[in-house]
């Protein structure tokens, strides 16, 4: 095709809503599809990150790789491209978007099984797992006029689902237990729920890890959960600000007796919540501790701390 009229056609694409690598080639992301055969699709046989793009830098880009790798090779997968090959898909997804802001994820599925093998086993997929990665609009799940007010939350009666059934070090799809706990938040006028994990100890929330203040103590569990990349930042801006942190099994009641609580994802940053089941927390808005993490944290962004800048020029 000639230059201009490839050129042409780009013009005619609308980027706004992001771009999605599929089997090879760049395409809006809205035409991102996959066969209902994948085992991504029939049995959650898939694994994922999600890192984000904030003003045009990605931040702590090899923490996500690093992690997406690992999960790779737990679920016995390979990608049909190396790490750097994978973080020039991400680059150029997000320069194609031409987003500034983004949530960009990385998926590999199972694949598609050929139906005459006798053995549907996942080490036949070998050679044809199938990876998809895109860029979109940021994702808040928290918005960001909440996170000033504060959220409500619940402890929800569906406990985790067990770690060694599925491991949630791996990221992961499998949702079902997550999505009890929304339905829970659905009957209810709370906004979030944290999930406990089967040996009664806090494990995580549908899509962020959990933090209490407990005694003036930044406190996460130390198993049960995602090993999250904001959690890790979360850690690294105590440390750089004297302020203590732990990693530890949390009960039901120091969690409702606590004096604040968080989420922390890559989609929406620092959450914080003003209220668990029926308990008021800080006088029923985020908290001192929480509040100074949440503004250190963006701006720690702005000063390009653990940032790549995206190659929008690709
Ligand atoms: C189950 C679960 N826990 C925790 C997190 C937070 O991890 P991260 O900070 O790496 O986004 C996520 C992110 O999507 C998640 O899905």
């Amino acid at each position: 095709m000639a230059a201009a009229e490839q050129l042409n056609q780009n013009h005619a694409i609308d980027w706004s809503q992001g771009a999605a690598w599929v089997d090879g080639a760049i395409v809006p992301a809205k035409e991102a599809k996959l066969s209902v055969f994948d085992w991504g699709f029939t049995r959650s046989d898939v694994t994922y990150d999600v890192v984000h793009v904030w003003k045009g830098r990605f931040f702590r880009l090899d923490d996500h790789l690093d992690r997406f790798l690992r999960s790779v090779d737990g679920l016995r997968m390979e990608l049909p491209v190396d790490r750097d090959g994978l973080a020039q898909i991400l680059h150029d997804c997000v320069a194609r978007s031409g987003l500034q802001d983004s949530y960009v994820a990385m998926v590999l599925t199972r694949g598609q099984p050929d139906p005459a093998w006798p053995k549907r086993l996942p080490s036949n997929f070998k050679g044809r797992n199938n990876l998809i990665c895109y860029a979109i609009p940021f994702v808040w799940i928290m918005k960001p006029e909440i996170q000033e007010t504060g959220a409500r939350m619940i402890i929800a009666e569906a406990p985790r689902i067990a770690s060694s059934s599925v491991d949630p070090t791996i990221k992961n799809y499998h949702w079902g237990d997550f999505t009890n706990a929304l339905f829970e938040v659905e009957d209810t006028d709370a906004d979030y729920a944290v999930l406990m994990g089967p040996d009664g100890f806090v494990a995580e929330s549908p899509g962020s890890n959990i933090f209490a203040v407990l005694d003036g103590v930044v406190t996460s569990p130390n198993h049960g959960a995602l090993e999250g990349i904001t959690r890790k930042a979360v850690h690294d801006l105590c440390e750089l600000m004297g302020q203590p942190d732990a990693q530890r099994d949390i009960t039901r009641d120091e969690l409702l007796d606590a004096d604040e609580i968080f989420m922390a994802s890559t989609a929406g940053g620092i959450m914080p919540i003003r209220q668990i089941n029926e308990r008021i927390l800080s006088n029923g808005a985020p908290g001192p501790i929480s509040r100074v993490i949440h503004a250190e944290y963006w701006k720690k962004h702005d000063e390009g701390w653990h940032a790549t800048p995206v190659n929008y020029g690709a």
